[in-house]
């Protein structure tokens, strides 16, 4: 009987739906990826410079996005795990329909370097509010910085 068989699946559909099993996945458990170290980075990542690619982080980026897994979004998503999760993937964060239909499933350095050289003709319509970084080192020194430092 067809019946019994479905049963115990709506039993545990619903019982996902009440612990919220649906959810997206908090960005504390994305990062299963190891850290990378510098010469393990794709050229010309491996010979940035991420001391000055921290300091630019901070400044430029620091004030709307958190990076460390245990604090949550700020004005931008949380950027911990952004190589890993998927694009537009941070929990409980409310993106722009135009990030949400990014074309690619996951962020790269290329992407990534586009993204930040002009974020409103990359995606436009998106809302990150960040004048492009037009110097192509610093974008290499911010971007080196990010592929370790949202994995620690
Ligand atoms: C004025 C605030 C602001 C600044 C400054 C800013 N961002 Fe953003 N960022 C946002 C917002 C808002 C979004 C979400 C965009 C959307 O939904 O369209 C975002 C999205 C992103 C995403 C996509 C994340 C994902 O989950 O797919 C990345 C990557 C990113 N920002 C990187 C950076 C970097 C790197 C810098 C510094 C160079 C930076 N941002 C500076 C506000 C900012």
């Amino acid at each position: 009987m067809r019946l019994v068989g479905l049963i115990p699946v709506t039993f545990a559909a619903m019982l996902l739906a009440a612990c919220g099993g649906e959810a997206p996945k908090p960005a504390a458990e994305v990062a299963a990826v190891p850290v990378p170290k510098l010469e393990d980075l794709p050229a010309p990542y491996n010979t940035a410079d991420v001391v000055r690619g921290k300091e630019m982080q901070g400044r430029k980026c620091g004030a709307c996005h958190f990076l460390q897994a245990s604090r949550g979004n700020q004005v931008g998503p949380n950027l911990h795990g952004m190589f890993d999760r998927g694009v537009a993937k941070a929990a409980k964060y409310n993106y722009s329909p135009a990030l949400k239909a990014f074309a690619s499933p996951a962020w790269t350095p290329e992407l990534l370097d586009q993204w930040l050289l002009s974020p409103d003709s990359f995606v436009p319509g998106t809302a990150m509010r960040l004048n492009g970084i037009t110097d192509e080192t610093e974008r290499r020194d911010i971007i080196a910085y990010l592929l370790i430092a949202s994995r620690e």
